[in-house]
This record gives C-alpha cells, structure tokens and sequence, in this order.
C-alpha cells in the first residue's frame, strides 16, 4: 500500500494450521503423540547407540548424527505449534521468529549433508569392503561431521542474516504454523531480489547437490553388483543399503512432492501440509525405519532389555 508509513515490527502472528474447531482436540492430541514418538524414538536410537560399542561404526555415528537432527528439528516447530494451539496468544516475537528460521534451515541442511555422508559410506562400504576401515576411519567421519556443520552453520547464517535486512510493514501475520522463510518474504516491504536470488542459488546447492551426489553412489554401487548379477548381490544391496534407501526415498520424496505434487488452489494450504510431513512425519518415522529392518538395533535393543530384567 502506498503511503504506508516502515513500523518496526516487534513481533508476528502465527496462523498456525487451518482446523475447523471441532477438530482442534484431536489434532492436538494427534500431533502431541507424533512429537513424543519422534522424541522418544530418536533419543532411544541415540541412547542405543551411545551403550553399544558394537554400533561403533561410522553407519551409525552418522545415524545417531541424523537421529539428533530429526529430533532437533521438528523441535524447532512442534513445541511452538502445540502451545498456540492451546493459547489465546499466538504471537512470536521478532528475535524468536529469527531464531526459529535459523534453527530450521540449520537442521533441515544437517539432515541432508548427513544423508550424503551416509551414501558415501556405503558406497565405500560395498565397492572397496577390503579397504572400508582404512577409508572410513574416524578421523574422517569427525572432519565429515564438522565440514557439515560448518556448512549448514554458513547456510542458516546467511539466510537469517539477509532476512534481518528487510523491514516489515503493518502486515505481520503469518499464514502458517511456524516461521516460515517464504512466508515471511512475503510480508515484508522492501526488495526482497536479493534474498530470493540467494535462496534460488545456495537454496538449489543445498538440495541439489546432495540428491546428485547421493544418486551418484547409488548409480556406482549398482553397477558394481551387477558386475556380478547374483540374487546375493541384490541380497547385500538390500541388506546394507535398505534401510539409507528407505530413509532418502522418504525425504526426499517429500521434497519433489512439494514441487510435483498436484498443485491445489490454495498454495498456503499445500504448502503447510508439506511443511508437516518433513517436520513431524518424516523425523517420526525414521528411528523406525532403521530400527524394524536392522538386526544390530534389534540386537542392541534386546541387549538393553536383558540387562534391565538381570537388576
Ligand atoms: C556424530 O558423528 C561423529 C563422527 O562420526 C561422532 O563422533 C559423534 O559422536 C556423533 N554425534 C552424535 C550426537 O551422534
């Protein structure tokens, strides 16, 4: 609107989610058990994790990694989302809006380094087994996990960085359940090219690449089992890569969901039904995915439980 005169705006509204209120007990109830078992799963695959020196390996210190990171994220927004569902009050202050975007690209990034890292390990792991512990050692794994957090760290910097640059006007609702970058480059009112710009480019690096190189693993470990077609090779592909595979087909599934998907009418409501699935369903289902298909989990697991029955 022209004439408008810049507010300092010193805190938003948060929407939250389209719910007819009859629905409201329910959905609340739905999603403060998915938030629980997404806590509860992940803390249980971190805690297994930690116990058993068998689970030592570089596939799951990176699980474990990924484990934080699920639980991490949906941190950044479930606790939020459930307490305005309760409450009156559904603002956020401007520093807390902040701080949620940086937590957000900040763990959403981690998540998809870390599944980079994981192909990468398999990829070692099927096509040179005879030289994976001299490849994959631990001084590697430790200066992987920490380029990836010096990536993902300069990537929601960045991001948060160009967002306090912006100004926003009278308009401070937020058609959505959590801070979201997108929704808040549409409230503000100055120039917003740069940031767009910036998040086409780095935004394209940070999905893109990662879902390349990943492919590129894939691609390599696949013809290194079909140069010896057996029913054994696809066994082994199956049986060290299955559940990594099941995980990157589930996130980034989502991703292309978003872009594919059937675009309905209404984008908000698409957009916060997508934002739901890899907030909440996707860290939720996880620790299971690797736990139901994985006998060293299941292993741990039993392990745990034998211990507690001997006390
Ligand atoms: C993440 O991975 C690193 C390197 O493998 C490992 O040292 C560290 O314990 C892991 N952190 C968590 C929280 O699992």
């Amino acid at each position: 609107m022209p004439g408008n005169n810049q507010t300092i705006i010193s805190q938003f509204l948060l929407l939250g989610l389209p719910i007819a209120p009859e629905y409201e007990h329910l959905f609340y109830a739905l999603f403060l058990a998915m938030y629980l078992t997404t806590v509860l799963g992940n803390l249980i695959i971190i805690i297994l994790i930690i116990l058993d020196s068998h689970l030592h390996t570089p596939m799951y210190l990176f699980l474990s990694n990924l484990s934080f990171s699920d639980l991490c994220f949906s941190s950044v927004t479930m606790p939020k989302l459930l307490q305005n569902m309760q409450s009156q009050d559904t603002s956020i202050p401007y520093a807390g809006c902040l701080t949620q975007v940086y937590f957000f690209l900040f763990f959403a990034a981690l998540e998809n380094f870390l599944l980079v890292a994981m192909a990468y390990d398999r990829y070692v792991a099927i096509c040179f087994p005879l030289h994976y512990a001299s490849i994959m050692s631990p001084k590697l794994c430790v200066s992987l996990v920490l380029l990836i957090w010096v990536l993902t760290t300069l990537y929601a910097m960045l991001h948060t960085l160009l967002l306090t640059r912006l100004s926003f006007c009278e308009n401070n609702v937020i058609p959505h359940f959590f801070c979201d970058l997108s929704a808040l480059l549409k409230l503000a009112c100055s120039d917003i090219h740069i940031n767009e710009l910036v998040i086409l480019i780095i935004g394209g690096l940070v999905v893109l690449l990662p879902f390349l190189l990943i492919i590129v693993s894939y691609a390599r470990i696949i013809s290194s089992i079909l140069k010896v077609p057996s029913t054994r090779g696809i066994h082994k592909l199956f049986s060290t890569c299955g559940s990594h595979l099941s995980v990157v087909s589930l996130f980034y599934g989502t991703i292309i969901g978003i872009y594919l998907g059937p675009s309905a009418n209404n984008s908000t409501l698409k957009d916060i039904v997508m934002s739901m699935m890899y907030t909440v369903v996707t860290p939720m289902l996880n620790p299971f995915i690797y736990s139901l298909r994985n006998r060293d989990i299941k292993g741990a697991l039993k392990k745990v439980f034998q211990k507690k029955s001997l006390l």
